[in-house]
């Protein structure tokens, strides 16, 4: 652990039939669960609401003390590590940030640097790389009290703070659960985009099935008890749900979901007319016929994405095309997923959306065509059509929101069917 420290590595977390039970007589909150987390991937637990996600969570930094098992970290027993030691060097990211109220932005984020004596300039000089990590200006935030702050702030404040020392492991606890859906996905977005960065050991913790097959590397769906139901890749889950209970809670829209899992960078961007104020109209007016298009795309100096302007504006010729055409809503970099991208080209109005590089620079555009293309060659049989699928079910179910008394009724059903089954084995 130390060592893996000392590389800002990512390690192993190997968890050995690890049961808690809060109290003597009360059922186990999570009963023999045994699970290998690979370092540097993302692992998201997924599962309705008091299944023992939290309490599997908690296990790994020792925030809950399991009744038996055993936890292995960078394979060495977790019980024998000082808990504060190992508190500093597992990161903890939970709802609403968790962030001290009455400590400034900047002194959240130095919490476990000066906790560890870092010296002065070593603190200053990692704050200012976590500020630059999860997008926000030190100069305007580092001052500010947590209340100051809007919602999606106090959470990548979570994260910078979490990832201060480095810590190989990063816990999240329903990091995003209280975020409005847009915000919800552009974080999401940039915890993929910090990981490219950073590579830590990422367990996750989610009730939301959308989120899981964006986030995770692997994807533990979990009954409760915290009951391994499945786990696998995003796409396994999706393409072939292990039981009743695993394709109830995904739900209908399996092909849709499965936009989540193709990004950007896997399409080839299509070229697109674009020109800057002062460029020569004839040639682009030449290019948008060329490509049989509408519109063009005006860029700034830097080449950032602008304004559209229609293809009768261009002829126009206008001298300020700035004020012209339609401003681009929404752009798109590598790690968007299509399912996101898909979101901006319908309220775009264009049908398309510009791909950006990290400096907002154009690269190309996408197209709603191509999003369509995508869905047909990650084709999967819808689960209504598989032949032993369950009856199509509640509008929640559909938008992947699940009754968990549905679920519990289909725990009854699948165990009076073992039942019977049994019955008929030994008569
Ligand atoms: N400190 C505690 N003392 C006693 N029982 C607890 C405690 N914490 C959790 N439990 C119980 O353990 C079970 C699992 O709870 P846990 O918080 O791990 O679920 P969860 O999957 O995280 O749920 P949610 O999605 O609602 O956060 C629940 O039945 C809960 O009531
Ligand atoms: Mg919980």
């Amino acid at each position: 652990m130390e060592e893996a420290i000392a590389s800002g590595g990512a390690v192993e977390i190997d968890l050995q039939s690890v049961t808690k039970r809060y109290a003597a007589d009360a059922p186990p909150a999570v009963e023999e669960f045994s699970l290998t987390i690979p370092a540097g991937e993302i692992v998201v637990f997924v599962g309705p609401s008091g299944c023992g996600k939290t309490t599997t969570m908690r296990m790994i930094n020792r925030l809950v003390k399991p009744t038996s098992g055993r936890i292995m970290i960078g394979g060495r027993d977790a019980a024998e590590m000082k808990t504060d030691v190992l508190r500093r060097h597992i990161g903890y990211v939970v709802q609403q940030a968790g962030l001290l109220p009455h400590l400034t932005v900047r002194q959240n984020i130095e919490t476990v640097p000066r906790l560890l004596k870092w010296d002065r300039k070593r603190i200053r000089e990692r704050t200012s790389e976590l500020f630059d990590l999860v997008g926000m200006e030190e100069e305007e935030f580092a001052g500010r009290y947590p209340r100051e702050l809007s919602g999606g702030q106090q959470q990548r404040v979570g994260v910078a703070r979490a990832l201060a020392a480095d810590p190989p492991i990063l816990l999240m606890d329903e990091p995003f659960g209280a975020l409005d859906p847009i915000t919800r996905d552009r974080l999401q977005s940039e915890l993929l985009k910090i990981q490219r960065r950073v590579r830590k050991t990422i367990v996750f913790v989610t009730h939301d099935i959308d989120e899981a097959i964006k986030l995770g590397d692997r994807v533990v769906v979990l009954q409760e008890r915290s009951r391994i139901a499945q786990q696998g890749a995003p796409d396994e889950i999706l393409a072939e749900p292990a039981n009743r209970y695993v394709r109830a809670f995904i739900g209908g829209g399996a092909a849709v979901k499965r936009l989540h899992l193709v990004r950007i960078e896997d399409l080839e961007l299509r070229p697109y007319p674009t020109f800057a104020a002062g460029d020569d109209y004839d040639a682009v007016i030449r290019e948008v016929d060329e490509l049989r298009l509408d519109y063009a795309l005006l860029l700034d100096g830097r080449r950032r994405p602008l304004r559209w302007l229609h293809r009768d504006e261009l002829e126009d010729r206008p001298t300020d095309p700035v004020s012209e055409g339609q401003p681009v809503a929404g752009v798109v970099t590598a790690t968007t997923t299509l399912h996101d991208a898909m979101d901006e080209m319908l309220s775009s109005g264009t049908g398309i959306v510009p791909a950006v590089d990290d400096g907002g620079g154009f690269l190309g555009a996408v197209r709603l065509d191509q999003v369509t293309a995508a869905l047909e060659e990650t084709h999967v049989t819808p689960v209504a059509e598989q032949a032993d699928a369950a009856p199509v079910r509640t509008v929640a179910e559909i938008t992947g929101e699940i009754d968990r008394r549905d679920i519990e009724a289909e725990q009854a059903r699948q165990d009076a069917e073992r039942d019977v089954e049994r019955g008929e084995a030994t008569a």
